[in-house]
């Protein structure tokens, strides 16, 4: 991680062209876990290149198992040996998804310890409700000097209710419950598309997940889940966060390999405030306009108007004739960003710790900046792609925890930005990894019989 590097970038350049997108970090962030509910080799394709994702590798890698990327966007994961239900790496008290491993260990081992989790620090983020379903399973959950201790003789399936469609609460219990005897049913769960992805992949190692996607989801607990190559989905905030840059441009961006359905509220918004958006089968064009209308925002679960893409929307929004209310319902205090874009010109007024007032049109204008946290960072790039002069941004590393070489795809669009280093000079920090997958000796198969069940997607490998 670059932690002293900082993102420069000279606005006020139209953005023309296409980009692709990766795939999508909160799926990754709960498939990478949900790989260790599995006693077999798993293959994990479209991975995006971020630090997040290379945190819980380094992650699991402490549990004592193997994990190996083939490349920069494909993992192995082998937790054939794996007899380790404790995490104690450090580095994964500061992620949110570290806490993906509890409902994993605790489903194979019927026993977890894992540190309270951390994230982005938008409030209080509790997880009574992941607490809450794995009682419900039958396991005791105790909290001490940091961390949670699960442990069960036995889990068995019940009815859950989730108080909030939590995220993370509802893969959490599907994570415990694919080993939990009979049936579980978790009611209110979350629909994002990453629940589902999380579902599907379960799937593919030998679980019996129904409903993910709608608000009923049903478990058929299994004994044991073996091995297989998984495709991630493409990531819906990152290709929102390029469609918003689109717009605050002016521009005309073609943002590619994404899945558009997953960002119906978002190009609703845009052609509301007077773009035109065209979408095929896995892209969406977003072309700008000269005059942009305000229109109100109100955070939501899926398929709402999703709270990581508010900060990049007020961004847009602060450009816009007129008044917008943006309304962010799903978290406690998700408007720490707003002293730093005003630095930029945005006319911005937080009434309460929910409730936004845009003023627009406001005058953007370069100035120093810091990120505050992951999206509070790409609002600042999308505020400093419209800025008049220059805009520097710095603790990109929590830019880095989710977008994955975001200036060279906006440079590649025609924006005037740079990456520097601590000492000013330009650096390229191009998608690599620090270990990839060398040898047969690690996983006992050779990279061969690997790959060859990577030309077949989705195919089982028994372990
Ligand atoms: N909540 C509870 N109790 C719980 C769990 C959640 O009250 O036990 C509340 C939270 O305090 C919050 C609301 O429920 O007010 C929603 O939280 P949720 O559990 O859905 O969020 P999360 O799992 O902590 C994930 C993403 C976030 C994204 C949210 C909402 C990951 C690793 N993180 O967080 O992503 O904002 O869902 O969609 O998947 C980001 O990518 O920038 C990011 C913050």
């Amino acid at each position: 991680m670059y932690v002293l590097d900082r993102i420069i970038i000279n606005g006020q350049q139209r953005l023309n062209g296409s980009v692709f997108v990766n795939g999508a970090k909160n799926a990754a962030v709960a498939i990478i876990p949900a790989a260790l509910s599995a006693r077999g080799i798993c293959v994990i394709e479209n991975l995006p290149c971020i630090e997040d994702v290379n945190i819980l590798a380094n992650a699991i890698r402490s549990c004592g198992i193997k994990a190996e990327f083939r490349d920069p966007h494909t993992l192995i994961i082998d937790s054939r040996n794996l007899t380790d239900y404790k995490l104690t790496f450090d580095l994964a008290r500061n992620m949110r998804a570290s806490y993906y491993l509890l409902g994993a260990f605790l489903g194979r081992f019927k026993k977890a310890i894992v540190p309270l989790p951390g994230g982005c620090n938008f409030g209080i983020r509790p997880v009574n409700l992941h607490i809450k379903g794995f009682e419900k399973l039958g396991a005791t959950i105790e909290q001490e000097h940091g961390m949670i201790y699960a442990y069960a003789d036995r889990l068995v399936g019940d009815h859950i209710f989730l108080d909030v469609a939590s995220v993370g609460a509802t893969i959490n219990i599907m994570l415990a419950a694919v080993h939990a005897e009979g049936v579980t049913t978790i009611e209110n769960a979350a629909k994002e598309p990453h629940v589902v992805d999380t579902a599907n992949f379960l799937n593919i190692l030998g679980a019996k997940i129904k409903g993910a996607g709608t608000d009923n989801i049903k478990i058929t607990g299994v004994q044991e889940l073996s091995g297989g190559t998984y495709t991630i989905i493409p990531d819906q905030i990152e290709a929102g966060t390029y469609m918003i840059a689109a717009a605050i441009t002016g521009g005309d961006v073609t943002v590619k390999n994404i899945i558009p359905r997953h960002l119906d509220s978002l190009s609703a918004k845009l052609r509301e405030m007077g773009c035109r958006i065209e979408e095929g089968g896995d892209y969406v064009r977003v072309v700008g306009a000269s005059e942009l209308n305000s229109v109100n925002v109100k955070t939501m679960v899926y398929p709402g108007f999703p709270t990581d893409l508010q900060p990049q929307m007020t961004a847009l929004l602060s450009t816009a004739n007129g008044t917008s209310v943006v309304t962010e319902t799903v978290f406690d205090n998700r408007f720490q960003y707003v002293t730093e874009i005003i630095r930029l010109g945005c006319r911005v007024n937080t009434q309460t710790a929910q409730i936004g007032i845009v003023e627009g049109p406001s005058k953007i204008t370069g100035a120093e900046v810091s990120a505050t946290d992951l999206r509070a960072g790409a609002a600042l790039v999308v505020a400093g792609l419209a800025a008049e002069g220059e805009t520097v941004i710095s603790n990109v590393k929590y830019i880095d925890r989710g977008y994955e070489d975001i200036e060279n795809k906006l440079r590649g669009l025609g924006a005037n930005i740079k990456r520097v280093n601590e000492q000013g000079e330009i650096v390229n920090r191009a998608p690599a990894r620090d270990r990839i997958f060398d040898d047969t000796e690690t996983l006992g198969h050779s990279i061969d019989e690997v790959a060859a069940t990577l030309e077949a997607p989705n195919v089982v490998i028994s372990a």
